[in-house]
């Protein structure tokens, strides 16, 4: 890690990139080293950019790589107008990105109270605190069955969710660690696939609760929330309706809300 010392950047490290996968035409993945010295919980996310001038041009990104990890992954849309991301999707391995190695987030083990059934609902690019959540050990620790819904408007959104499963499942460690107790939920709502529809129609009309083993319950559930303003929205009135409160890190609750990040 070089530390860049102009004004603007103190305390901002600039980490050079590994890998960069584009999945779709509008969502892209990559890779960066990890300062020997940057903890943080899975599920929190940090500030990341690139220099704008003299300037640090910075947005929030949630941490998809799991707390043990040697490297850092981020998953991010590509706005086509966006100050960041228009320029954040032509990275290339051996660029470099700048991050603020303060992570901060709700969506960590801490802000929820023991229970039996973690539920992780995201949508889009939500899902990335989620690939760091499932793949840390803690949450299997913590939780007999973990289940990550997924929605996307197409089946080519789902790509990152898919890969990101299978690669636990291949995994000799994870895998043990993870057994039976994770179930994938992939749907789509614009185009045609195994499984169709809004999550929050799944919640109310019964089909999570079919493909669960039953209707959210405060007693034993808890609830982690990724997505866009109207769906965080929408899901915490189906949390407040099934008699969950939320949580925050200096008050634990049943279920949390971030929104994606997007710029
Ligand atoms: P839909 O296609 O029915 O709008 P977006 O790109 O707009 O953020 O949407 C990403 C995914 O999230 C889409 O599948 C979209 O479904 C779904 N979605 C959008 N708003 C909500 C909401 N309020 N509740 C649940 N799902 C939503």
């Amino acid at each position: 890690m070089d530390v860049v010392t102009p004004k603007a950047l103190r305390g901002v490290a600039s980490l050079k990139v590994g890998a960069v996968r584009h999945w779709t035409d509008k969502t892209f993945s990559f890779t960066c080293e990890r300062p020997a010295s940057f903890r943080f919980r899975s599920g929190e996310f940090v500030m990341i950019g690139l220099l704008d001038g003299e300037k640090p041009l910075l947005r929030a990104y949630s941490i998809a790589s799991p707390s043990w990890d040697d490297t850092l992954e981020f998953y991010s849309i590509k706005v086509q107008d966006g100050p960041l991301t228009s320029r954040l999707q032509h990275l290339e391995a051996g660029d470099h990105i700048l991050m603020r190695p303060k992570p901060v987030g709700t969506l960590v083990h801490d802000a929820l109270l023991p229970g039996k059934r973690l539920f992780l609902f995201s949508t889009g690019t939500g899902i990335a605190p989620f690939a760091s959540v499932i793949r840390d050990p803690e949450t299997y620790e913590k939780f007999d069955q973990v289940i990550l819904t997924h929605t996307c408007r197409e089946r080519g959104e789902l790509d990152y969710g898919l890969e990101l499963v299978a690669g636990i499942r291949s995994n000799e460690l994870l895998s043990e660690i993870v057994g039976d107790k994770l179930t994938h939920i992939p749907t789509t709502t614009r185009e045609k696939s195994a499984q169709m529809g809004r999550m929050t129609d799944w919640i109310r009309d019964g089909r999570l609760a079919a493909a669960t083993g039953g209707p959210l319950n405060p007693e034993t559930d808890r609830v982690m929330i990724c997505g866009s303003m109207d769906m965080l929205q929408d899901h915490k009135a189906l949390c407040d309706a099934a008699g969950m409160t939320e949580g925050a890190n200096s008050e634990p609750g049943h279920f949390v809300i971030e929104k994606a990040f997007v710029d």
